[in-house]
């Protein structure tokens, strides 16, 4: 049973959900994102390595994905199976997971987005996608039963979670015993903390970033086991400087100056993670 006390979103909630409809509608505009590296004018999941994961699917879903890397990379997802992902954005992992688990399984995209879940909705009809059901929510309260799902996966959302305890309890809830976990997210070190209480520095997924042995411990603490980190891309100034994209973060109110020096603070101490666990 999802925790009552969990279920009413925060203002940490609307002030991220509003940030990504605006982010969504700048990445329809321009091709940018703000979250993941990626050229100012770019887009991170052309710098994520998506291999030939994204190929075939429709240009819409890839130009407005938000991911910092590729839960689904090398993870053993078979036919049958059912999926869910965490903060399913545009919906671009989730064509992913349809396309593994087939015609039999299943995938469930969470977001708590209302912009989000129709641009999913959208994307899902273009690529003709059957398997997949969208469900409005939060993280922090899934609307899935308990022990109904053989993989979980998220795509740099764990970090914008203002209880990500409760995150971590959600997701050994509702796996199936034997049920494992793929997630990629941002991790930081000692981030400083005036950019911890930066609004626009939070949603572009490095404010809120706990440690990797925090992260570790938090899926541990959950009670899940085998918790290995299988890939890391540690950022550099030049692509920090494109996670807090310039434009965007003036548009948020931050100034040249100060996201200059943040992302001179920052390099080398914030890094997307691929983080692996099971459910025992
Ligand atoms: C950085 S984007 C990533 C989207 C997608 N995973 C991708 O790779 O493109 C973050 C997404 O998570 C959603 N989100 C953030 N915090 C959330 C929360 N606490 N509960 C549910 N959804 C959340 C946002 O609405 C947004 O769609």
């Amino acid at each position: 049973m999802t925790n009552p006390s969990k279920s009413s979103p925060s203002p940490v909630h609307a002030e991220i959900s509003g940030a990504y409809e605006r982010a969504l509608e700048r990445s329809k505009e321009s091709g940018s994102s703000c979250c993941g590296p990626g050229p100012a004018s770019g887009n991170a999941a052309k710098l994520v390595d998506y291999g030939g994961d994204a190929a075939g699917l429709p240009e819409q879903a890839v130009r407005s994905s938000f991911g910092c890397g590729n839960p689904l990379a090398f993870a053993d997802v078979q036919p049958g199976e059912v999926v869910a992902d965490l903060g399913s954005g545009a919906g671009l992992d989730l064509l992913i997971a349809s396309d593994k688990v087939g015609e039999s399984g299943r995938v469930i995209g969470v977001d708590m987005t209302d912009a989000m879940l129709a641009e999913a909705q959208k994307n899902i009809e273009r690529a003709g996608a059957t398997n997949i059901e969208l469900r409005k929510g939060t993280i922090e309260a899934l609307p899935l039963d308990d022990a109904s799902v053989d993989w979980v996966i998220s795509n740099c959302v764990i970090n914008l979670s203002p209880d990500k305890e409760a995150v971590f309890a959600e997701i050994a809830r509702v796996l199936k015993p034997g049920g494992r976990v793929s997630v990629s997210d941002i991790v930081a070190e000692q981030l400083p903390a005036e950019l911890r209480e930066h609004a626009a520095v939070r949603s572009a997924c490095i404010g809120g970033a706990i440690s990797e042995a925090e992260y570790i411990s938090g899926l541990q603490g959950a009670g899940l086991v085998d918790v290995e980190v299988t890939e890391r891309m540690v950022y550099d100034e030049q692509q920090l400087l494109s996670v807090v994209a310039l434009d965007d973060a003036q548009l948020e109110g931050l100034g040249e100056d100060f996201v200059r020096a943040a992302a001179t603070a920052t390099a080398g101490k914030v890094w997307s993670a691929r983080f692996r666990a099971q459910r025992a």
